[in-house]
């Protein structure tokens, strides 16, 4: 293992590609290994001795591969497993994700926000976003709220459905203007917790109808992976663009197939997040 090792990312499935976008655009000349768990996904309804195990044998994929660090690019698996598994590998680096919610705060342009947090069921209703939304609780008024039905739908590529589109406006109705049969409790930002939903925002942008801002933890992560690596003296020294190595747990080309196209996607990079 050596600064020209790759950098392990995993997923529970092809979410964690909206982080190794953010990797790539950050540090373009590292080598990347990704794995999507789709096979298990979705963690965010498994319970949390279950989502550690399937973590837990991810990243002896990827250190199996060689890997030099491990970013984990799920929220559900961070929130469940980070802490236990840097205790089981003390040695190694390890970044985890935080949905961005004191980004929406520190950058808001009102004074008291209000921010929707989107997450699994798991990552919503763990520990952690509880601490961290009691940070901000008094600088914003913050609502969580668990959204299990985006990720199998972006798992079967259908993030530009209109099934995705009823189900986010029938799950978003209190965030809706009321001419358009919600309740009008206008957010100004939308947190994305879970690393499947970047490739959800226009069917959410759709869903509320109106103009608010995204913040994604993926942004804080790179950043993090790249502060890591440093203080390690493990930044990749080559001039050449890296290579990106996508596996799968679901046998066949499909899946990796699907990864590569969420890669290939034109995005906004949000250097504000
Ligand atoms: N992409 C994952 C996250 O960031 C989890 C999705 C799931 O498997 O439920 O939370």
């Amino acid at each position: 293992m050596n600064s020209n090792s790759p950098i392990g990312v995993f997923d529970s499935g092809v979410g964690g590609i909206s982080v190794l976008r953010i990797l790539r655009h950050d540090m373009p000349n590292e080598n990347y290994i990704f794995f999507g768990d789709s096979i298990h996904a979705p963690y965010g309804d498994q319970p949390e001795a279950r989502i550690r195990e399937m973590s837990d044998a991810n990243v002896e994929f990827l250190l199996a591969h060689g890997c030099k660090a491990i970013v984990i690019a799920c929220n559900t698996a961070t929130s469940a497993a980070a802490d236990w598994l840097r205790a089981k590998y003390p040695e190694l680096i390890i970044i985890g994700m935080e949905p961005a919610v004191k980004s929406a705060v520190d950058h808001a342009e009102t004074k008291h926000p209000r921010v929707l947090v989107l997450a699994t069921a798991s990552t919503i209703h763990g520990e952690r976003l509880h601490h961290l939304i009691g940070r901000f609780s008094d600088a914003a008024e913050i609502h969580p709220v668990a959204a299990p039905g985006i990720v199998p739908l972006v798992e079967a590529g259908k993030e530009n459905s209109d099934e995705l589109l009823r189900y986010l406006q029938d799950l978003l109705r209190p965030f809706r203007k009321k001419e358009d049969g919600g309740d009008g409790l206008l957010v100004d930002s939308v947190v994305l917790g879970c690393t499947h939903f970047p490739f959800a925002m226009d069917a959410i942008r759709n869903a509320l109808g109106y103009d608010f801002t995204f913040y994604d933890g993926a942004y804080g992560t790179a950043r993090e992976t790249k502060r890591r690596l440093q203080e390690a003296h493990l930044v990749n020294a080559s001039d050449a663009a890296g290579t990106i190595t996508l596996y799968s747990s679901v046998p066949g080309q499909e899946a990796v197939a699907l990864q590569q196209k969420l890669l290939d996607l034109p995005f906004t990079y949000a250097p504000e997040n």
